[in-house]
């Protein structure tokens, strides 16, 4: 008995060497130590040995058992740290690693130009508001004053949809729908997208953008159209800009004006972007004609307003150079990134 306790001592250790991995250590642990074990065969085979006989045998079998027992729990702990080292290696970041570059987009300059514009006119007190860009030829023409036969009417000119519907051909009808949803005072600018026939060139697009702005209230005078103007251009184009008004026509106001600014490149001595006039034309403008305060069931008597209306691409131009309007649409991602 007693060399079957060494033989399975040794057994024991001869086994242990070949273990690997966790499941084998239990699997051992069973097999030397578990209810069918040779081991546990040895102690139950005792009650046939006397008392003297039993006692031995029974300290030296737990002996056994005990080694055996410690053998296996070193083993096991051995393998769980060798595993947990290889989950440390597998899941070890390398912050020495270069990134991947993610593509940051950029925002298109006609939106950074609007967005300027509306903060501008924002700071002054304006709301900013919208109306639709399929629009009808009573917003768009006729309650803005324009002449049954005004030239802009024309098919040649206009994207009509049908007889009555077309695409807005300026943000001015924004004018009209204010007017007939609000009572003044009111202080607002309108921007958005407008529609024309012309065949695409470097400053000529089908479809391009406008802010429109519409100020009615008591005793609102030329005065108030200009020093808001004025205060507008130098917020927009710096400190320095100088503003001229020169008289215009616009069915929609009178008296009409177009309001020039100092050249923001050269400061008015003359240069490319001013064409040598130290001025450059921004934006049209003028005390809004009673007809068109009428549509909205304005008393004339009692209130007065002014209106204007710039061009986003134009602006947009000549603050950021670019040379050629159909840069704008053509999403070219090199182009937009430029204005980061
Ligand atoms: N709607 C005009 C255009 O498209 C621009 C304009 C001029 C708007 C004078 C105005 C204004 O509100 O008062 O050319």
């Amino acid at each position: 008995m007693q060399s079957e306790l060494a033989r399975i001592l040794a057994e024991a250790r001869e086994q242990l060497k070949q273990i690997a991995a966790l499941p084998e250590a239990e699997e051992m642990r069973v097999r030397f130590l578990g209810k069918k074990s040779q081991l546990t065969e040895i102690l139950r085979s005792m009650g046939s040995l006397t008392p003297e006989e039993r006692k031995e045998l029974g300290q030296q079998a737990n002996a056994v058992r005990e080694e055996i027992q410690t053998m296996i729990a070193g083993r096991l702990a051995e393998l769980k740290e060798a595993q947990k080292e290889l989950r440390f290696k597998a899941e070890t970041i390398d912050v020495t690693e270069p990134g991947k570059a993610l593509a940051v987009g950029a925002k298109h300059p006609l939106t950074v130009t609007i967005e300027e514009i509306s903060r501008v006119f924002q700071s002054m007190g304006f709301t900013v508001t919208e109306g639709p860009e399929i629009e009808d030829v009573f917003h768009n023409f006729d309650a803005l004053n324009a002449a049954p036969d005004h030239p802009s009417r024309e098919m040649t000119d206009t994207f009509y949809i049908d007889e009555k519907i077309l695409l807005r051909t300026q943000t001015s009808p924004v004018q009209v729908r204010t007017l007939l949803k609000q009572k003044p005072p009111l202080k607002i600018i309108a921007p958005g997208r407008c529609f024309r026939c012309d065949t695409p060139d470097a400053t000529h697009s089908p479809m391009f953008h406008q802010v429109e702005g519409l100020v009615v209230g008591e005793g609102i005078t030329m005065a108030d159209l200009k020093g808001t103007l004025d205060t507008f251009a130098k917020l927009m184009f710096g400190a320095d800009a100088r503003t001229k008004f020169r008289p215009h026509h616009f069915p929609f106001t009178e008296p009409s004006a177009e309001m020039d600014v100092s050249c923001f490149k050269c400061g008015g001595k003359g240069c490319s972007v001013c064409k040598g006039s130290g001025w450059i034309e921004v934006l049209g403008c003028g005390m809004v004609h009673p007809n068109v305060l009428k549509v909205g069931g304005i008393d004339t008597e009692k209130y007065t307003g002014f209106a204007f209306g710039m061009g986003v691409e134009r602006i947009a131009m000549l603050k950021y150079g670019v040379d050629d309007i159909r840069l704008f649409y053509e999403n070219d991602a090199r182009f937009i990134e430029q204005f980061k």
